[in-house]
């Protein structure tokens, strides 16, 4: 007997760096029963790791280089332009932002609106905002003597990362902690809830 296919989101994942975040989706999307699928990765540092994990995983993967562009304008049209050529193939119907370090205009989030959302490591509403980015969190984190820390999964909205959180998840702060061990247990949430915001998002857009 023939199976329905599984209906799957179609998404872009926008990264800078490493992309650990984005290997949790790739492998999430490995599994033919997960409702999404990766139709386009941007990067907007030409040496962010991330591209060689898509390009090992056999997606397509754009460099849109913020630094080549006057403006921000420049830069998101350029940003529209990618996400746009890959739409005459497959809409792509929710764009994540995974470890992508630049702020984008209230403009290009109003239009994705609802279908655009974000991993941030610490636990929203705390320890956000503009300046809030990596290290600089778990930093932050530490400095303030906190007990826990975590990752959220939140919908981007142009106040930066105060859109609503759609899952969170907390973890100890240790005595002896660095910014790094601190970094290191708190992505290993992200990769769990960032696969598991995007099934929730599936079953709201599909
Ligand atoms: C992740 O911890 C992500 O939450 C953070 O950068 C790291 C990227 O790691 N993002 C921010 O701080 C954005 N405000 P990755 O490139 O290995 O996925």
């Amino acid at each position: 007997m023939d199976l329905a296919p599984v209906k799957k989101l179609h998404i872009a994942v926008f990264i800078s760096g490493g992309g650990s975040n984005l290997q949790a989706l790739i492998d999430a999307c490995s599994d033919p029963d997960f409702p999404a699928q990766i139709g386009l990765v941007i990067a907007n540092r030409p040496d962010a790791y991330g591209l060689k994990r898509a390009e090992k995983a056999g997606i397509p993967a754009i460099i849109v280089d913020h630094k080549a562009y006057e403006n921000r304008e420049g830069f998101e049209t350029a940003l529209s332009n990618a996400l746009n050529t890959i739409h005459q193939q497959h809409p792509i119907d929710l764009v994540c932002l995974a470890g992508f370090m630049r702020i984008l205009s209230a403009e290009f989030i109003e239009h994705w609106a609802g279908r655009i959302i974000n991993t941030h490591p610490a636990l929203l509403p705390k320890f956000g905002g503009p300046g809030m980015y990596g290290t600089y969190v778990h930093e932050a984190v530490l400095a303030a003597n906190e007990r826990e820390s975590g990752a959220s999964i939140h919908y981007v909205i142009p106040e930066v990362d105060q859109g609503p959180v759609i899952l969170q998840q907390s973890v100890p702060v240790l005595p002896g902690d660095t910014p790094e061990t601190l970094a290191e247990r708190v992505i290993a949430q992200e990769h769990i809830l960032y696969p598991e915001a995007i099934r929730i998002l599936a079953e709201k857009l599909l």
